[in-house]
């Protein structure tokens, strides 16, 4: 059984969604007592917005859930597929993109569409809300809250710790 689990949130420009997975993951894993076993990162397929914090709007909503979002982009590394166990996408374009970070075709396996996930939502796919309104980036917080859920379960039954 392994001991500890690296999960890593991917978008596309890693400035609102994959940021704020990894706030509303964060949250969940250390309220089930697991902060120092399960790392998360965020990262982004495209490398626009490279050292930024995450966009104003998404933060702002992130706030009033009472979530600090803290981190900064980065695009992803050749190296993220094979150090991280799981690679959850938010979407089928990410899920695309994210091939060419695996040329050999050797970790695809460990992504998946983030929405797989939900219990709570029928959506496929967590819509990119940066050239939307602010209701955008409240599905996105929706969408998280719910999936995270099933993304705690899924780590606890693949850490052997499933209550
Ligand atoms: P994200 O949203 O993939 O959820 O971070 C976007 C952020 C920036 C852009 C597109 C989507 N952009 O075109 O710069």
């Amino acid at each position: 059984m392994p001991t500890t689990f690296k999960l890593l949130f991917v978008c596309l420009g890693n400035i609102c969604r994959s940021p704020a997975a990894e706030g509303v993951m964060r949250r969940v894993i250390d309220e089930a007592g697991l902060t120092e076993t399960v790392h998360i990162d965020s990262a982004g397929t495209a490398g626009w917005h490279t050292g930024k914090r995450a966009d104003q709007r998404m933060r702002t909503a992130a706030a009033a859930r009472g979530l600090d979002l803290t981190s900064l982009a980065r695009q992803v590394h050749d190296s993220d597929l094979a150090n991280y166990d799981l690679v959850l996408v938010m979407d089928r374009s990410n899920h695309l993109d994210i091939r060419t970070f695996d040329r050999e075709k050797k970790h695809l396996e460990k992504v998946r569409l983030f929405c797989e996930f939900c219990t709570d939502h029928e959506e496929t796919e967590v819509p990119d809300p940066y050239y939307g309104g602010p209701e955008g980036f409240e599905k996105v917080l929706d969408l998280l809250e719910d999936g995270c859920a099933g993304v705690l379960h899924h780590i606890q039954q693949r850490l052997g710790k499933a209550a």
